[in-house]
């Protein structure tokens, strides 16, 4: 069983990716796969999952609000410490599984490499928001900029509008570069697959973590295996 920042004896897995690139659809399926397996699972995302999460959320996605990345930064730190101290740590505590769409990779991501702020200061700022607690596994579902984009031509949000293909293009380039800075944490799937393959190769990073065997035999054949690979050393 996986230690989580030193708190129960849980798993907290993230799903991360730029924009389209089907996370939270693989959240999802994750979430009853392994409460179909007997586990109490808690599916959250950010920026969210917390009341004033949720309202935060309505800010920071807004198309009209026009504040710079600091406010970003700290705004999505405020919604993740809401959500760390009332839902992931009890959760973990308990021993739960926890999937979140999105965590403090994104911040490192989008307003470190895409909007330029210095790396270090948003990792302090995330020690503080989280308390210490880290994801156990950290799924990269990996798409260019472009596709991803191109599939939420109709629903855009404040950073999929107002921020141009270059800046998703830096924040897919920092994703990468997160992930293989930190090949044990992360396993980068390409996402330009189908949603059941990814969906196989999710299963089998989740299940080498948790132990558990998580893929049915009637799963998307693929080769989750070569799909999901962690990153080499
Ligand atoms: P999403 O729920 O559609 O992914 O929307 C969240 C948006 O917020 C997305 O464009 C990524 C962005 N974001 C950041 O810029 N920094 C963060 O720390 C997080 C969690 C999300």
């Amino acid at each position: 069983m996986a230690a989580v920042g030193a708190v129960g004896a849980g798993w907290f897995i993230t799903i991360e990716g730029p924009e389209g690139a089907g996370k939270t659809t693989q959240t999802q399926r994750l979430g009853r796969r392994a409460a179909a397996a007997g586990l109490e699972v808690v599916v959250t995302r950010e920026p969210g999952g917390t009341t004033v999460g949720e309202r935060v959320r309505e800010m920071l996605l807004d198309a009209a609000s026009t504040h710079g990345p600091r406010a970003d930064a700290l705004l999505f730190n405020a919604a993740r410490a809401e959500l760390v101290e009332s839902v992931i740590r009890p959760a973990l505590a308990r021993g739960a599984l926890v999937v979140s769409t999105r965590f403090a990779d994104s911040t490192l991501a989008y307003q470190g490499f895409g909007a330029g702020l210095d790396l270090d200061e948003l990792r302090a700022l995330e020690r503080f928001a989280t308390a210490g607690i880290v994801p156990d596994l950290t799924i990269l579902l990996d798409l260019p900029a472009e596709v991803g984009l191109a599939r939420k031509d109709f629903e855009r949000t404040r950073f999929e509008s107002a921020f141009g293909l270059d800046f998703h293009r830096r924040v897919c380039d920092g994703f990468r570069a997160l992930a293989a800075a930190d090949p044990v944490r992360f396993a980068v799937i390409d996402a330009r697959a189908t949603a059941a393959e990814v969906e196989s190769a999710v299963t089998a990073a989740a299940s080498r973590l948790t132990g558990l065997g998580l893929l049915q035999p009637g799963d998307a054949s693929s080769e989750p295996e070569r799909l999901a690979q962690r990153i080499p050393r």
